[in-house]
């Protein structure tokens, strides 16, 4: 797949921007052998996790595992999940220097089967769908999340293109493109957000999705019985 000729950002850790859609391993794989991905976590996702007792994890589209090392170094069990052999070498790799471990899984997202709430955290950063394939993305996302459970998703701002992510405005996110995604679940959080990369100059526009599987209820006669 050549990669259509497209600004980017000195400021994204994602660059290229032409690179940052849901192509296949080949061009990610090269993408990882050639250069250095960031390894430095997402802000937000810090600042929403940190106060969590760590579980299980999922990260989808790891890559070189970013988000994932992080998550394994505070005490979460993390999977982390791509088509890309080599981010997810680098991710494997990146652990056992932090002194940890994550469980690595080759597939595509639109294949992989979670199990059925499966992950006190589901980690969907920086993955692009187009939009006929948002729905049955989404609600394979949704299903992963436990009861009680969370979900962390950012994407670029359509309001970036040209400047970071894919250079296809349809893949890019807004509010509205997330509002009703995520129909299980409840929403906590939902913004426009320009605080991760980018500088204080130059900050990138993402949206940001937080959200949290409701607790299943007790029946009324299971409550009384305690
Ligand atoms: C822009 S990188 C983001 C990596 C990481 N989530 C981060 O935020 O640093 C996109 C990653 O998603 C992976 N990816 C894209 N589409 C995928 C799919 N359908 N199934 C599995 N992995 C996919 C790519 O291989 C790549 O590693």
């Amino acid at each position: 797949m050549t990669a259509p000729s497209v600004p980017t950002s000195p400021h994204d850790p994602n660059v290229p921007a032409a690179a940052a859609t849901t192509a296949g391993p080949t061009m990610w794989d090269r993408r990882y052998a050639e250069h250095p991905w960031p390894t430095e976590p997402d802000p937000m996702l810090v600042e929403l996790v940190s106060p969590l007792v760590p579980g299980t994890a999922v990260d989808l589209g790891c890559g070189p595992g970013r988000n994932a090392v992080w998550l394994a170094g505070r005490g979460w069990q993390v999977t982390g999940v791509d088509t890309s052999s080599v981010g997810l070498g680098q991710a494997r790799q990146r652990a056992a220097e932090a002194g940890t471990s994550i469980e690595t899984v080759l597939a595509d997202l639109t294949e992989y089967e979670a199990p059925a709430g499966g992950f006190d955290l589901v980690v969907l950063a920086n993955i692009h769908p187009a939009p006929h394939e948002r729905e049955a993305l989404f609600a394979r996302v949704a299903a992963a999340v436990a009861p009680g459970g969370h979900l962390y998703v950012v994407g670029h701002h359509v309001d970036d293109l040209g400047r970071a992510g894919p250079p296809d405005p349809e893949r890019l996110y807004t509010e509205a493109v997330l509002a009703d995604a995520f129909p299980t679940l409840t929403v906590e959080r939902l913004e426009r957000s320009d605080r991760r990369a980018g500088g204080p100059e130059a900050p990138l526009r993402d949206v940001v999705l937080w959200a949290v599987r409701p607790e299943v209820a007790d029946a009324p006669d299971t409550a009384v019985a305690r």
